[in-house]
C-alpha cells in the first residue's frame, strides 16, 4: 500500500506553495480531501464503549475540563464518573476530547510520519460533539501548527487577524468565517487566534506539531522516516511469515501439522 505523503495531504496545494505562502502566515482551507474516514462515528462508538479503559478522555464542561487521566491519578479533585454518567453528559451535549489518538489507525500514523518530515513531533486530538451549540473553547491561539481534519458533520470557524501574544484583551478583527464539512482540512498557523462553534454533531481530528528547531524558509530541513523516532505501524495480520533465515514461509507451512493430518 502506498504511503501517505504531504503532497497527498495538501493536494491541490503544492508543498512549496504551502510553506512559502501559508506556513506561519495565514490559514488555509482544503475542501474535500481524501481523509474523510480518519475517525468516524463508528470509531468513536468503539472507543467510548471501552470506557473507563481509554487513554485520556477529556470532557469540556461549563467550568473547564474533566480529565479522566488526572482524576485517575489524583491530580484533579473531581469524582470518577461511571460509564452511564459519561453517556448522560454526552447526551446533554458536551464536547469530548480524545487526546493522543494518533495510533487509532494506519492513516493517522502515516499522516504523522508525513508531517514530521517537515515539522517536529506531533499528536492527534479527536474532538467530538453530539449536537450544535455544544460547549467549546472561546477564541484562543495555540502554540502548535494545527491541521484540522473534519471527518463527521459540520463545524463553524472564525479566524482572527491577530496572533498571540496580544497587546491586550481579546482578538477583535475577524479575518474569515466559514463552515467546514466532513472531508475538509483546515490549517491554522501557530499563534493565530481562532474560534470554533459546533452547529451540529461533528468529529474532527486536530493533528498538531511544533516546528522543527530553527526551521526557516532560508534554512529548511526535511528529515526522513528513518530519522523519526516515532513508533512504526506494523501489519499484524498474519499473511506472510518470515523465518529465521528471513525467507518467506507460506500459509500451508504455518498450519499446525497435527490438524493438517486430521483434516486431510
Ligand atoms: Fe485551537
Amino acid at each position: 500500500m502506498k504511503k501517505i505523503t504531504l503532497e497527498d495531504i495538501l493536494d491541490p496545494i503544492t508543498i512549496k506553495t504551502f510553506f512559502t505562502e501559508y506556513w506561519g502566515k495565514k490559514h488555509l482551507v482544503i475542501r474535500r480531501n481524501k481523509f474523510k474516514n480518519l475517525f468516524t462515528w463508528n470509531d468513536f462508538n468503539n472507543m467510548l464503549n471501552r470506557y473507563p479503559d481509554i487513554k485520556g478522555l477529556q470532557i469540556i464542561k461549563d467550568h473547564g475540563r474533566w480529565c479522566l487521566d488526572k482524576v485517575r491519578k489524583g491530580k484533579m479533585k473531581a469524582p470518577m464518573l461511571s460509564k452511564e454518567e459519561v453517556y448522560q453528559i454526552w447526551a446533554k451535549g458536551n464536547t469530548f476530547v480524545l487526546p493522543f489518538s494518533e495510533y487509532e489507525n494506519k492513516d493517522l500514523v502515516d499522516i504523522s510520519f508525513a508531517f514530521e518530515r517537515y515539522f517536529g513531533p506531533g499528536y492527534c486530538n479527536v474532538y467530538a460533539s453530539p449536537r450544535g451549540n455544544s460547549k467549546s473553547f472561546p477564541a484562543h491561539a495555540d502554540q502548535t501548527e494545527n491541521f484540522l481534519f473534519h471527518t463527521e458533520g459540520q463545524t463553524k470557524w472564525t479566524i482572527y487577524e491577530e496572533f498571540a501574544p496580544l497587546k491586550k484583551g481579546k482578538p477583535e478583527k475577524i479575518l474569515d468565517e466559514f463552515i467546514l464539512d466532513a472531508g475538509d482540512l483546515l490549517y491554522i498557523p501557530q499563534f493565530q487566534f481562532h474560534m470554533v462553534e459546533t452547529i451540529g454533531p461533528r468529529i474532527l481530528c486536530s493533528v498538531h506539531f511544533h516546528n522543527k528547531d530553527k526551521q526557516s524558509l532560508s534554512s529548511f530541513r526535511i528529515t526522513t522516516d528513518k530519522e523519526n523516532k516515532r513508533n512504526k505501524w506494523y501489519n499484524w495480520v498474519p499473511q506472510l511469515y518470515y523465518g529465521d533465515d528471513h525467507k518467506k514461509i507460506d500459509w500451508p507451512k504455518m498450519q499446525s501439522d497435527h490438524w493438517k493430518k486430521k483434516l486431510l
